[in-house]
C-alpha cells in the first residue's frame, strides 16, 4: 500500500466519519486505493449498517473485518459511494480494476460519489490509461466492429 493511496483513504474517512449512522449502508468500489479505504472504515465499522460492494474482491476485504456486505437488491438506498478511478482531469477513466458494470449500477444507487484518488491519477488531458470497454459475452463481437469503425479523435 502507498502512502499516498493512504492518506487520501484518511481524507475519505474524516469527509465520511461524522456523517455515518446506525442505519446507514455504504457503497464500496474496487481497487488499491478503495483497499486502503477499507483498512482505515475497520475502525469505524461500528458507525454504520453495512456496504454494498462493486467487486467480490472488496466484498471478501469488507467481510474480512467483520463489516456486512449486502446485494443491492435488498437495501433501500445508499447515501455514499467511495471509489477510485484510473485517470483524472475534469473528468475520470475508470474501470481498469474490470468491475466498471457493477461500479456504475451501485454508483447510480448512491446519492453521493466520494471519488478517492492520489497525485498519480491527475492529468492534464485524458488518454494515457487505456479506456476500459466492458461488454457482456454476447456483445463482444458487435462493440468491437463498431470500435474498429469508430474515426480515431
Ligand atoms: C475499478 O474498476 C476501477 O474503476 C478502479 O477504481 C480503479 O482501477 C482504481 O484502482 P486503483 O485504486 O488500484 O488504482
Amino acid at each position: 500500500m502507498s502512502a499516498s493511496k493512504i492518506n487520501v483513504a484518511k481524507q475519505a474517512i474524516s469527509f465520511i466519519k461524522d456523517k455515518l449512522t446506525p442505519s446507514m449502508i455504504l457503497g464500496i468500489g474496487t481497487g488499491s486505493t478503495v483497499n486502503c479505504f477499507i483498512e482505515e472504515l475497520d475502525n469505524y465499522s461500528h458507525l454504520f449498517k453495512g456496504a454494498v460492494s462493486s467487486s467480490n474482491a472488496s466484498s471478501q476485504l469488507l467481510q474480512s473485518k467483520g463489516i456486512e456486505v449486502f446485494n443491492l437488491n435488498d437495501v433501500n438506498g445508499i447515501d455514499f459511494y467511495i471509489d477510485g478511478a484510473d485517470e483524472v482531469d475534469k473528468n475520470l477513466i475508470k474501470g481498469g480494476g474490470g468491475a466498471h458494470t457493477r461500479e456504475k449500477i451501485v454508483a447510480s444507487a448512491s446519492n453521493e460519489f466520494i471519488c478517492i484518488v492520489d497525485e498519480s491519477k491527475m492529468v492534464t488531458k485524458l488518454g494515457a490509461f487505456p479506456l476500459p470497454v466492458e461488454v457482456i459475452p454476447e456483445s463482444r463481437s458487435l462493440v468491437a466492429r463498431r470500435i474498429v469503425s469508430m474515426k480515431r479523435l
